[in-house]
């Protein structure tokens, strides 16, 4: 018999038929007459309850039902008397399709940590939790490809292996064949790179944006949404070594545009997952955080402030606040900043603008008054930063001299420079770290906690 996925059992048109389940157990309980078990297939958060009716099935039969074995039953789908349960199955066959040994297993208890939980990350998104920040990630994943779809932009794919640093932050993973215990020499002494795969030094990118220019000054609106990597030694709730960023970028848009497209994103992405994943935020919120739901469905409500940093760094001042960095203009914001701006003086999200061109990226745009850049972040609550952008420089001649002043290698960058000696225009574009957003709607943390297997400083073992 066809099996059927739990999440499609509860929708009611299957009532009063025979069905087949698979999937893994979560409990047994019961007496000598009659035992309950929850059975879990990933579908959904909701377990369906498996009736046996001990009259029909033997106590050897069901000794394999321990936590976390796999079984397979057939039986009617009736609806349930039971507290909580809408259907459930009354069982007639069942099949063991693996054992799950109670004394190894480690998710045979409830309640874990967690913490705990990160240690066996193999088998963590077997737990109500993790099944459901999973599902969310996945569902939010396809929101922003149906988002950008929908409003014309292609997806682009841009390389992870590079010669450049986009960033500039000097913290990315090198990419070798070499053999490191035998390295060949120059007659100078340095690592001989001409025997490398490339010929040339590369490493794992740090973003995708400075090829997605080169699309949205093609194709006219790129995004992008691939892994990138920073070797930056942070541990912190909210850095990963591998994480996951969506970049759009669009030519002709200004910075006013970039942050309109950056607001309806989010919005967008926050409402769609409102929608289509309701029952795992609610678990969410209610094991969790039970002010998530309030929290996302008020980001909906009302417009991002629009401030520039320097006005920022005026409020922060005049704070009266006492925060373990010191905020003065031309620092670059902390966290606790941010999340002062965002949480305590504003208390929804704040889209910060036109920072001092020394602490961004030498691609931004520059401002008349010779201090500032047309970059913009968006702060959210409980997050900080989940947003990174601007509007690009588009001058060649200012980008060169940026470059220089930077000693940014020109021979690296030949490629970009020709995007503004060849039909330049304005352009804007931005990044959202991926698992900032899942944190954010799922409420979870830790930021190691949203993406299956985490990379972090001295971690990568699953
Ligand atoms: O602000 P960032 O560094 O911006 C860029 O990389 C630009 N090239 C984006 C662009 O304009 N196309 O990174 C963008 C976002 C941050 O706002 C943050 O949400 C996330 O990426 N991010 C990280 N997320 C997890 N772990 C890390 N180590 C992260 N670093 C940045
Ligand atoms: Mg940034």
């Amino acid at each position: 018999m066809k099996r059927t996925r739990i999440v499609d059992l509860f929708d009611g048109s299957r009532l009063d038929t025979e069905v087949c389940a698979k999937g893994w157990v979560r409990t047994r309980r019961g007496n000598k007459h009659v035992q309950f078990v929850a059975l879990n297939d990933g579908s959904t958060i909701k377990n369906m309850q498996i009736v046996f009716d001990m009259a029909q099935f033997t106590d050897e039969q069901l000794k394999p039902i321990t936590t976390g074995a796999a079984i397979e039953v057939t039986g009617l789908l009736v609806a349930s008397a039971g507290k909580g349960q809408t259907v459930e199955i009354q069982a007639r066959t069942l099949n063991v399709l693996g054992t799950a040994d109670p004394e190894a297993y480690p998710l045979q208890k409830k309640g874990h940590t967690l913490e705990f939980l990160r240690e066996k990350a193999h088998l963590r998104m077997r737990t109500n939790t993790f099944g459901a920040v999973f599902r969310v990630r996945s569902i939010l994943a396809y929101a922003i490809h149906k988002f950008f779809n929908e409003r014309g932009f292609f997806y682009l794919h841009t390389p992870l292996i590079t010669e450049s640093d986009c960033e500039g932050a000097g913290a990315m993973f090198q990419v070798t064949t070499l053999d490191l215990n035998n390295l060949p020499k120059t007659e100078e002494g340095a690592v001989d790179y001409n025997e490398d795969f490339f010929g040339k030094p590369t490493a794992l990118t740090v973003s995708g944006q400075l090829e997605g220019e080169l699309g949205a000054t093609s194709l006219g609106a790129i995004y992008t949404f691939g892994p990138t990597f920073r070797a930056e030694n942070s541990n912190t709730p909210r850095h990963l070594a591998e994480f996951w960023m969506i970049e759009p970028e669009v030519a002709f848009n200004d910075i006013t545009d970039n942050m309109d497209l950056a607001e309806d994103f989010i919005k967008y992405c926050i409402s769609y997952a409102l929608e289509n994943a309701r029952d795992d935020i609610q678990f969410l919120n209610d094991m969790y955080d039970n002010e998530l739901l309030t929290r996302l469905e008020g980001i909906l409500k009302e417009p991002f402030v629009r401030l520039p940093y320097t006005e920022g760094v005026e409020i922060l001042e005049k704070s009266g606040k006492k925060f373990e960095f010191p905020v003065y203009w031309g620092a670059d914001l902390q966290s606790e900043h941010e999340r002062y701006l965002v949480e305590e003086h504003f208390k929804r999200p704040v889209i910060l603008t036109d920072y001092p061109k020394e602490i961004k990226a030498f691609y931004m745009k520059q401002n008349e008054d010779g201090k500032t850049v047309r970059a913009m972040d968006v702060l959210f609550p409980k997050i900080g930063e989940i947003i990174g952008g601007s509007e690009r420089e588009e001058s060649y001649d200012k980008l060169l001299q940026r470059i220089e002043e930077l000693n940014i290698p020109m021979k690296d960058m030949w490629w970009y420079l020709d995007t503004r000696r060849f039909g330049t225009v304005p352009h804007s574009g931005f990044g959202l770290g991926f698992e900032r957003l899942v944190l954010f709607v799922t409420g979870m943390t830790n930021i190691r906690d949203v993406i299956p297997f985490p990379r972090t400083p001295k971690n990568a073992e699953f």
